[in-house]
């Protein structure tokens, strides 16, 4: 067989696959089984996929499926390593004047989180260098935004969300709101890096191509407000080695923050007694794009 017979036999195969979805009702199901069939063959026909690596990749997503659980989303985590979710953020967040960009949900969210008071400690317990945390929410207007919930999230110094433990601890996250003028402000911790779970395929696939596990360190955010959009991002630390190579491909340059050290002897914002402790601050400004 002539190679361009070869082509014609696989781009026919392509056709019937995409005709076959031609029928289907709802017009959006259509386009996104025609395409994904589309990209898939093109995938298939571009590497020449070989039998014994297409059963590699069924294995590998039989994997996946086999340690995804309640607790744990290992096709999240595929999607998240893969860029895929970033991507369909991005897609999903066009640029609205100068409304602040959004990055990964991530796995470590949990809903009810405890309510503190401005200038509250998010940390209860957790370990790690206190960390004041300062801003104001506005519209692209440059309007403050009072009563705006902030939930704010974050891992301990030793890598891991309060979650993570099997004793039931709430620490490292808690919500507030902001006051008249938009503004809001709690101690945390100083962001340290931590790997994303690598114990799982997602963590062989990241190992068999030398790729890190690692997150560059960050805070989570997520913003809401009544008729605005709702911002879900995390804030990075300026000159942390790995905002090059964070294995989600989360950071986005206007998210990398100014966190400053401040010595022990040095006076909190608010008074706090650190018990001879240094400390870090830092500030992020939101802005709300429209909803
Ligand atoms: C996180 O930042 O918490 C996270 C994001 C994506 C995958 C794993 C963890
Ligand atoms: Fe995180």
């Amino acid at each position: 067989m002539t190679h361009d017979e070869q082509a014609e036999r696989e781009e026919a195969l392509v056709q019937r696959v995409v005709d076959s979805f031609a029928g289907a009702p709802d017009a959006r199901l259509r386009q996104l089984t025609q395409a994904a069939v589309r990209h898939l063959h093109a995938f298939l026909r571009e590497v020449r996929l070989t039998e014994a690596e297409w059963k590699q990749g069924i294995d590998f997503l039989t994997a996946v499926g086999h340690t995804t659980d309640e607790r744990r989303q290992e096709f999240i985590l595929l999607s998240d390593t893969l860029g895929a979710s970033m991507q369909t953020i991005t897609v999903n967040n066009p640029a609205d004047g100068d409304a602040t960009e959004a990055t990964v949900f991530g796995p470590f969210f949990v809903e009810d989180s405890p309510r503190i008071e401005h200038g509250g400690d998010i940390a209860m317990g957790a370990p790690g260098q206190p960390c004041w945390v300062e801003g104001t929410v506005r519209d692209t207007a440059g309007a403050p935004v009072a009563g705006a919930r902030i939930e704010v999230w974050e891992a301990d110094e030793d890598g891991f969300y309060d979650v993570q433990y099997a004793d039931g601890r709430t620490t490292g996250r808690a919500h507030l709101f902001t006051d008249d003028e938009g503004r809001y402000s709690f101690w945390g911790i100083t962001p340290t890096p931590y790997p994303i779970p690598h114990d799982g395929p997602v963590g062989a696939m990241l190992a068999a191509t030398g790729r890190s596990p690692m997150r560059a360190s960050h805070l989570h955010f997520m913003v809401t407000a009544e008729g605005l959009r709702t911002l879900v991002t995390h804030i990075f630390v300026r000159g942390d080695e790995l905002l090059a190579s964070d294995s989600v491909f989360g950071v986005k340059e206007s998210l990398v923050k100014d966190f400053v050290e401040h010595g022990a002897d040095d006076p909190t914002p608010d008074g706090r007694d650190l018990g001879g402790r240094a400390w870090s601050s830092t500030r992020f400004d939101v802005v709300l794009g429209r909803g």
